[in-house]
């Protein structure tokens, strides 16, 4: 996951290839508490790993449920109905599918059995409505006490008190279907008798809905229906565990890969694993709205394959209530249509992670696009003259991953755009690697990924400030010094004479280098200890002193320029290896502050040293960087010169960052 506070995304220019859906949010969750209200064991396989699915394994634990989890693979020893935690305090973050079902399920315990539970969540979850909720559970009798602004939550759920279950429970269904999936969840645990749903006004997101009936049935109970007006939970229904269910792949998570396939799969197609034709989601219909604006889409069971058909996509018009959360994906797809593409019936996305009507228009709009909006649609017009924009998440994944798309502008316009993605981090809520999963299945021309190359003498501090700056952005890093060290040693070990070049060249190709979780390999040995002592350093500066040995690494550090980008440390990466860098820095220190702190490095593990024989190498080392004819260390002539004697790791690290911040288009 992409921890920091933006990701630059540069003009991205194809798709093709396999990607496999983390679990679906909506699944997750409901099975999760299914299991938790059953008796005995659940094994619940492919679990989503997100956000919402921490909070509510949390809130099972404090209710008192067995929680055990390895991997994607969570087992659940549920409570057969019976409370075993009387009180207990849950925090639900900003996750809805946790929020409204929990209140329910707790409500009703409460009432039967006695308890006082509070549930409360993020700034964010205490603006969401839940009073139609909340007055159907009341005027089924339970007791619920309003702890900030009545109609939201936080709550307390208290009992017990006499439930009428006699009389029909009447819900509306027209700002959120999660208030009826909560009752139909949390129902069957007081289900004496026949329980009669009814909903009031007309039911969104029906599809969830579905959902929730196939589960309730893995589950053991047989709702009765009647069209999608009533509800009928049958008399002495029990929850029963299957034992063990598999999570299907996100639906809406798919969404995006299916615009990818529409937008830039030209010569072979996007294959999404862990979603099909059988799938429950109603979200797996976003396929036929994005055939619709001409994708050309493959279904198996469980897969699809989605590739380019009409290009410029064609706008269209479409009622997306059935589609609510992938439906945010066609307002992007819209900037790359042939004419206005207008979304209705989405007033639920006033009410979701934020009012995501207004987000989407807002951000569209700082990339140019023309926008309009109402109550419940918008219309985006198609866009061609970019600009580049930086684009605010408002804490939702979904903004954050449909605007990902927003990066191929360049395949419908000369003049390609960068785009970036603030809090990255917010994917989390449903699909944690989302970014990574877009990166293993995009092409990119290697000069628009960004470089930032740091040059400078030997123990300047290079590493760590490449290090440091690498984590700031999001971006890998090359520590060429390493490639030279591995040549060094390996040259040594075989026992090849260390002024022949070319000889020195020839092992390079034979070299089985690896590099993981920061250490580098030479075959399986973990040879990260030895490049790092003197002795190797010197053994470097003698071999890169050969044209040869400059030509047979060359490739290798060209191939580390990968998305979102790279940070390279050396002494010729801004003149030889990446000239054509955004940012190239030059990175001194005086000779004597730069033995202190080798030395300092060495003392403090352990090593012994001597401060004035440590000097002589670096001054030694330098000298041979710097007279050699092959790639002399010296600044690139666009180099930024940084003498950091005098400054500790977090200024030089800001002043990079400043530097690279002037360059960028935001
Ligand atoms: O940076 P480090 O001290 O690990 O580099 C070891 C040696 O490798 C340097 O002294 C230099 O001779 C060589 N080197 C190089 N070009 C680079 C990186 C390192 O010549 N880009």
């Amino acid at each position: 996951m992409f921890k920091i506070p933006f990701l630059d995304l540069p003009p991205l220019r194809g798709a093709a290839g396999t990607v496999r859906l983390p679990g679906s949010k909506s699944i997750s969750n409901r099975v999760l508490l299914l299991a938790a209200l059953s008796e005995g064991r659940t094994v619940v396989r492919d679990l989503l790993a997100s956000d919402d699915t921490a909070v509510m394994l949390e809130a099972l634990k404090a209710l008192g449920c067995g929680v055990a989890q390895d991997g994607d693979t969570v087992s659940i020893v549920g409570l057969g109905g019976k409370l075993l935690a009387k009180q207990a305090q849950l925090f639900l973050g900003n996750a809805g599918t946790a929020m409204r079902p929990l209140t329910a399920a707790l409500a009703v315990l409460a009432a039967t059995q006695g308890g006082s539970f509070e549930v409360s969540g993020v700034a964010r979850m205490h603006e969401r409505p839940i009073g139609d909720l909340v007055d159907a559970l009341r005027g089924l009798g339970c007791s619920i006490e309003d702890l900030g602004q009545p109609g939201y939550p936080p709550l307390r759920l208290r009992g017990p008190s006499t439930l009428a279950l006699g009389t029909p429970v009447r819900v509306r269904g027209d700002v959120s279907s999660q208030f009826l999936t909560a009752l139909l969840l949390a129902l069957p645990l007081v289900a004496e008798r026949d329980i009669r749903i009814e909903v009031i006004g007309e039911l969104i997101s029906k599809p969830y809905i579905e959902i929730t009936l196939a589960l309730l049935a893995r589950f053991g109970i047989g709702v009765k229906r009647e069209g999608w007006q009533a509800f009928v939970i049958p008399a002495g229904s029990r929850y029963r565990s299957p034992g063990e269910i598999f999570v299907e792949g996100d639906a809406s998570s798919a969404s995006y890969f299916v615009a990818l396939g529409a937008i830039a799969a030209i010569d072979a197609p996007i294959r999404i694993e862990g979603v099909g034709s059988e799938s429950l989601q109603g979200d797996v219909r976003f396929i036929e709205a994005a055939a619709a604006m001409g994708a050309v889409v493959q279904a198996g069971p469980n897969w699809l394959e989605v590739r380019r058909g009409a290009w410029p996509l064609k706008g269209l018009t479409l009622d997306c209530n059935h589609i609510p959360d992938a439906a945010m994906t066609l307002a992007v797809m819209a900037l790359y249509a042939d004419g206005p593409t207008t979304l209705t019936n989405i007033a639920s996305w006033r009410v979701k992670e934020t009012d995501r009507i207004a987000a989407m228009a807002t951000e569209l709009k700082k990339l140019g696009a023309q926008v309009d909006e109402g109550p419940d649609w918008i219309r985006v017009q198609p866009l061609r003259d970019w600009q580049a924009a930086s684009i605010h998440t408002y804490d939702d994944h979904r903004v954050a991953m449909c605007f990902s798309l927003t990066a191929f502008n360049g395949l419908i316009t000369d003049r390609a755009v960068s785009v970036r993605i603030l809090e990255p981090h917010c994917v989390a809520k449903t699909f944690p690697d989302y970014f990574e999963t877009l990166f293993g299945v995009v092409s990119v021309n290697a000069a628009d990924v960004p470089v930032i190359t740091i040059d400078g003498p030997t123990a300047s501090g290079k590493g760590t400030l490449a290090d440091e700056v690498g984590k700031a952005l999001g971006f890998g890093v090359l520590d060429s010094g390493a490639l030279y060290r591995v040549t060094g040693l390996a040259a040594r070990r075989a026992g090849l004479d260390l002024d022949d070049g070319e000889a020195v060249a020839a092992i390079v190709p034979t070299l089985e280098l690896s590099f993981r979780d920061g250490q580098v390999f030479l075959g399986k040995e973990d040879v990260s200890a030895r490049l790092r002592a003197e002795a190797t350093g010197l053994l470097a500066s003698q071999v890169a002193v050969h044209p040869p040995v400059r030509r047979a690494l060359h490739q290798l550090q060209l191939d580390f320029r990968r998305l979102p980008g790279l940070v390279a440390d050396g002494r010729d990466m801004g003149t030889a290896i990446f000239p054509d860098a955004d940012l190239k820095v030059f990175l001194t220190a005086s000779a004597a502050t730069r033995a202190e702190r080798r030395y300092k490095q060495l003392i403090s593990k352990g090593i012994s040293a001597n401060i004035s024989g440590l000097r002589e190498d670096l001054e030694a080392r330098d000298e041979r960087d710097k007279n050699r004819s092959a790639s002399p260390l010296e600044p690139a002539q666009d180099a930024q010169m940084l003498d950091n004697s005098a400054l500790t790791i977090e200024a030089s690290v800001d002043q990079v960052l400043g530097w690279w911040q002037q360059r960028r288009p935001f």
